[in-house]
């Protein structure tokens, strides 16, 4: 099977002489997705196909997923912060309401929660291991408008759902995971997306599960995904497809919704990646444990989260934590000079100035702390054992 991987395309052209010259070049980008022949053929196919909006490979990827999640609802959209940004409005939330999120998280939940009309609580996280949404800080956040809880299973590790969860049912929050990170990751041996309300999923390019651009949404609850599912087309009552099928001659429209829909194409790549999620999400638990082996406890070094007993993770990020006092822009320079991409999971969003308002209104400590210390190493399923120890000893040169 003809095989190649993004970062050599990119380093093959920039050796042509093509596009990418004046680009950085890394020997271990950040992540990296590979274009084989079985992926080509299931896009061939759709494009032949001569219809590439919603269709039935949509439809078909909706019951895979359904099916691997356990779900009894999944519905196929544009992106994961179009998947939140339906899931907040399916469970009620809407202006003069309170959500309560981390701040130590991807700004995508925060911003969706605005647009719903609610104001974002920030919470903070459990500690300098998990960098998980704190279930004592989340309750000590609950007031009387709060609405509901976007839990992130960050890195793809689960958040402590047993406390959240009781939590929830005490006041009568509504739970939103954002499970980004996390498809395919096991809590207690439920998966995460599933054991909240609602479950929203990215199909990002550097995810686990990548397409480009897409997402999920997953629940159990008949009548919100009802209101999801209109919210994704319109607020129509039919597809096209369903017209070009003849199930339908016209439509209504019964709320104001979206475009949030997924494109046939997309979903072609989506179901040959999801058959290959488990092993490749193996794959990274093998990496991540060769970064642990190598880097965990030397020089001050930790890597975050610690193996669980009642979890399987996805371990979509490799998640390092400087010693304290380390200057991590130095540290990344440095890997940079080796042609390694880092990254940094992520500046808190209480800090940006879209959110700065927010800063003062509650204490965020862990976050604080930990938040400068941060760094993603390198990390995908086909990365090679060279490419990992090019890593660990960049890192052991750098600190
Ligand atoms: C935790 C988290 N939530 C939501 C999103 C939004 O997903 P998308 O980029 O598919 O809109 C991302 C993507 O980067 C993410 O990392």
């Amino acid at each position: 099977m003809a095989t190649e991987s993004v970062t050599s395309a990119v380093r093959a052209a920039a050796r042509n002489g093509g596009d990418s010259r004046g680009e950085q070049t890394w020997s271990v980008p950040l992540s990296d997705v590979l274009v084989d022949d079985e992926i080509e053929a299931a896009v061939t196919q759709a494009l032949r196909s001569g219809w590439w909006s919603t269709g039935p490979r949509v439809a078909e990827l909706e019951r895979e997923f359904a099916c691997f999640s356990g779900a009894r609802h999944a519905l196929a959209v544009a992106n994961g912060t179009a998947a939140l940004h339906l899931a907040l409005l399916a469970a009620g939330c809407g202006p003069g309401d309170e959500v309560l999120v981390p701040s130590l998280n991807f700004v995508a939940a925060a911003n969706t929660i605005v647009h719903t009309g609610a104001t974002p609580v920030f919470c903070d996280i459990r500690g300098a291991d998990d960098l998980n949404i704190s279930p004592e800080d989340l309750e000590a956040a609950i007031g009387p408008r709060t609405r509901a809880v976007v839990v992130m299973h960050y890195g793809g590790h689960p958040c402590r759902m047993d406390a959240i969860l009781e939590l929830a049912a005490q006041h009568g929050l509504a739970i939103v995971e954002d499970a980004a990170h996390a498809p395919g990751a096991l809590w207690r041996g439920r998966m995460c997306g599933t054991i909240g309300d609602v479950g929203c999923f990215s199909f990002f390019s550097n995810k686990n599960l990548p397409i480009g651009e897409g997402g999920m949404v997953v629940t159990d609850d008949d009548v919100l995904a009802e209101r999801a599912r209109l919210l994704r087309s319109h607020g129509m009552t039919t597809l096209t497809w369903d017209r070009h099928r003849g199930h339908a001659s016209n439509y209504d429209v019964v709320v104001q919704g979206f475009n949030y829909r997924l494109d046939e194409l997309r979903a072609a790549i989506a179901l040959v990646q999801l058959g290959r999620l488990e092993r490749q999400n193996a794959e990274r638990g093998r990496i991540v444990d060769l970064y642990r082996d190598a880097l965990d406890g030397s020089d001050g070094l930790t890597m975050a989260f610690a193996p669980r007993a009642d979890v399987t993770p996805a371990h979509h990020l490799a998640v390092l934590l400087l010693p304290e006092g380390c200057d991590r822009a130095q540290f990344r320079a440095a890997l940079v000079e080796r042609e390694i991409q880092t990254s940094v999971h992520y500046p808190p969003i209480h800090r940006f100035r879209a959110y700065r308002e927010f800063a003062s209104r509650r204490a965020l400590p862990w976050t604080e702390a930990v938040a400068q210390r941060l760094v993603t190493l390198p990390l995908f399923p086909h990365m090679s054992n060279d490419q990992v120890r090019a890593v660990t000893d960049a890192v052991a040169c750098a600190t």
